[in-house]
């Protein structure tokens, strides 16, 4: 695992096929035996610095760190550190870098975690840059479909609701084009649908993709439905958010045209679009989701911290 020793990690597919694999399996070994690893990072430090809200991924972070052994720093809102002063990113960055051994950091700006890890002598985590990506997020995703399918090939993935400012999505969209057979069918209102930045990078990958309006329709042919928020701050009029807000609600009329084997993510929080009727259905993953959040946080910072596996 030295291979990602010192790594930044800032789009989804920065580590090849094979180095996530590695982390797969160091999470499901995690996973089996919450020990494992534990302390293996005594003495050293995560910096979280999150300029936009979190709860699953900042709180995973700060665990897994934890559990490792290690300790954390940092600030949960931008509000309460030096940017509010007007200070500027580089700099933020240029100090949290001389105080702890790797940084993840979260910012409403497209791009801020690239520019980070260019001022940084220590390895950038990018937990979040604006509507653009979300790549811990994706290792998530993929571990959960792992875990819960068996593999991550020949399937047909769904995902639903806010296609255009949705990072999570645009991140397992674009990690998903790695592997074999995988169809994918993006559901959204119009003013919600995929940037054509991701819609053309699948393209040129060949992924067999279509887009459509309609959950029900598409309901009995996905192995995996990803529902995602409506993002309200990302929207520029309050209007156009609280006329769509809505458009999709997964109820149990909904689920009853699912497959058996069907299972439902959602990187979370949920606002309104699964009704809770939902979570004690047995295709509800996305708790279990949240709970292999920190396992696979856990195989990513002991990895590149460099900690013998
Ligand atoms: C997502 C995010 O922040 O992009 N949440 C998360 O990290 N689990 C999804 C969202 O906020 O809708």
């Amino acid at each position: 695992m030295s291979l990602l020793k010192g790594r930044s990690l800032i789009e989804p597919d920065d580590f090849s096929l094979n180095e996530m694999e590695s982390l797969f399996k160091l999470a499901e070994i995690i996973e089996k035996d919450e020990k494992y690893l534990r302390d293996s990072c005594r003495g050293r430090l995560l910096a979280s610095l999150f300029f936009e809200p979190s709860t699953r991924t900042r709180l995973s972070f700060e665990a897994a760190m934890l559990r490792l052994g290690g300790n954390c720093l940092g600030f949960a809102e931008s509000g309460s550190s030096s940017a509010s002063k007007g200070e500027s990113l580089a700099d933020t960055i240029r100090m949290a870098s001389s105080y702890a051994d790797t940084i993840v950091m979260r910012s409403p700006k497209e791009g801020s975690a690239l520019l980070a890890s260019r001022y940084s002598s220590v390895p950038v985590i990018n937990a979040g840059d604006g509507g653009h990506h979300h790549p811990t997020q994706t290792l998530t995703d993929l571990l959960s479909i792992k875990l819960l399918l068996g593999n991550i090939e020949n399937i047909t993935v769904g995902f639903c609701g806010d296609l255009k400012f949705g990072r999570t999505v645009h991140s397992l969209a674009k990690a998903l084009a790695r592997y074999k057979a995988i169809r994918m069918i993006f559901i959204s209102p119009k003013e919600l649908i995929l940037p054509d930045y991701i819609k053309n990078n699948l393209q040129k990958q060949n992924v067999d993709f279509i887009e459509n309006e309609n959950l029900e329709k598409s309901m009995p042919e996905l192995d995996v439905l990803y529902m995602t928020r409506v993002q309200r701050e990302r929207f520029f009029n309050e209007d156009d958010y609280i006329r769509l807000k809505d458009t999709y609600v997964l109820n149990s009329d909904k689920m009853s045209a699912g497959k058996e084997k069907l299972i439902v993510l959602h990187p979370l929080p949920r606002v309104n679009e699964i009704a809770i009727e939902i979570d004690s259905d047995p295709r509800a993953a996305y708790f279990k989701q949240a709970k292999y959040g920190m396992y696979i946080r856990m195989a990513l910072l002991a990895s590149i911290l460099g900690v013998n596996i």
